[in-house]
């Protein structure tokens, strides 16, 4: 396993999402009271990127079709 250095902690917000470039894939940071978990930025259904989703709580929703993932568990919902 490879680590990276993606971000500061203090860019980061407190809740919300921030998008990161890791070599040549994204990696969706989602911050939910300032635990961080990382996604790769593609929606498993069509790959659409996760980024222009909507953050509610924990849950994060698919821009596109509308699929929707426990962000803590990263299981669909
Ligand atoms: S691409 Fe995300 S739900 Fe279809």
């Amino acid at each position: 396993m490879d680590i990276f250095k993606i971000a500061h902690v203090k860019e980061a917000p407190k809740n919300g999402m921030k998008l990161v470039k890791v070599n040549a894939f994204e990696v969706l940071l989602v911050i939910i009271d300032g635990n961080f978990y990382a996604f790769v930025n593609q929606c498993p259904h069509m790959r659409y990127p996760l980024f222009f989703g909507k953050l509610e709580g924990q849950i994060l929703t698919c821009g596109f079709h509308y699929a929707r993932f426990d962000v803590k568990s990263g299981k669909p919902l």
